[in-house]
C-alpha cells in the first residue's frame, strides 16, 4: 500500500524499495505489477545494510514498522544515507505495532550521521525525521517542493522495507 501512494506522488522519478524476505518482495511486486513493469517502481531482495544502489542515488528515504527488526540499526541507517543525495529526506514511520520506543531515536539518526533528527508525533503513530548533511555536497543543492517536488539529482525515493503485508514468512537472505 505504501509503495502505491508513494509511486502515484513521485513526478518524474521512481520508487524503489528492498526486503530480504523473498514473500515479501513477491506480495509487493504483485501489487505494483504495472508500475513494476513501467519502471516506476522497483523491488529487490536486499538487506538494509547493505542497499544494492550507488551513493547518492535517492532524494527521500523511508521506512515504516522496519527498523526495530534491524539487526544493526545505525549501519542501516548509514547505508541509506549513503544511497541519499545530500539534502535529502529520511522518514521511519512506526505504528503502535511496532513497539518501538521514541526514546533515542534522533540519537540513532545522529549517530548515523543524519541531522536535524526529530520525532513527530501522529493519530497513527509517529515518525522520526532526518536530513542528509549537505556538507557532503558536490555542488548547490536546494530542496524544493514536497517528498514529490522537484529534485536536485534523480527524483526518486527508497522505501525501505514498504510492503504490502505484514507477514515475515518466506526464505530470507543473509542479513
Ligand atoms: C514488521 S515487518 C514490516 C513490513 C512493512 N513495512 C509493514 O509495515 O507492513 C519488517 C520487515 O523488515 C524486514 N527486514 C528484516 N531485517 C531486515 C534487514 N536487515 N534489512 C531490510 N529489511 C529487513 C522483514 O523481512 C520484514 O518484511
Amino acid at each position: 500500500m505504501g509503495i502505491e501512494l508513494l509511486a502515484r506522488s513521485v513526478l518524474g522519478g521512481y520508487v524503489a524499495g528492498v526486503d530480504p524476505s523473498d514473500e515479501m518482495v513477491e506480495q509487493a511486486r504483485a501489487r505494483n505489477v504495472k508500475a513494476v513493469e513501467s519502471s516506476r517502481v522497483d523491488l529487490r531482495y536486499g538487506c538494509v545494510e547493505r542497499l544494492p544502489f550507488e551513493d547518492h542515488t535517492f532524494t527521500n528515504a523511508l521506512a515504516m514498522n522496519a527498523m526495530h527488526v534491524w539487526p544493526d540499526t545505525v549501519a542501516g541507517l548509514r547505508d541509506m544515507r549513503r544511497v541519499m543525495t545530500p539534502g535529502g529526506r529520511m522518514a521511519l514511520g512506526f505504528t503502535s505495532y511496532s513497539w518501538q520506543s521514541k526514546d533515542g531515536l534522533p540519537a540513532m539518526l545522529t549517530a548515523a550521521g543524519l541531522t536535524e533528527a526529530h520525532v513527530v508525533e501522529a493519530e497513527a503513530g509517529f515518525c522520526a525525521l532526518a536530513i542528509t548533511p549537505s556538507s557532503t555536497m558536490m555542488g548547490e543543492c536546494h530542496l524544493t517542493g514536497g517528498w514529490s517536488g522537484p529534485a536536485w539529482k534523480r527524483s526518486a525515493m527508497i522505501p525501505v522495507l514498504v510492503a504490502a503485508s505484514r507477514s515475515t514468512a518466506g526464505r530470507e537472505t543473509d542479513c
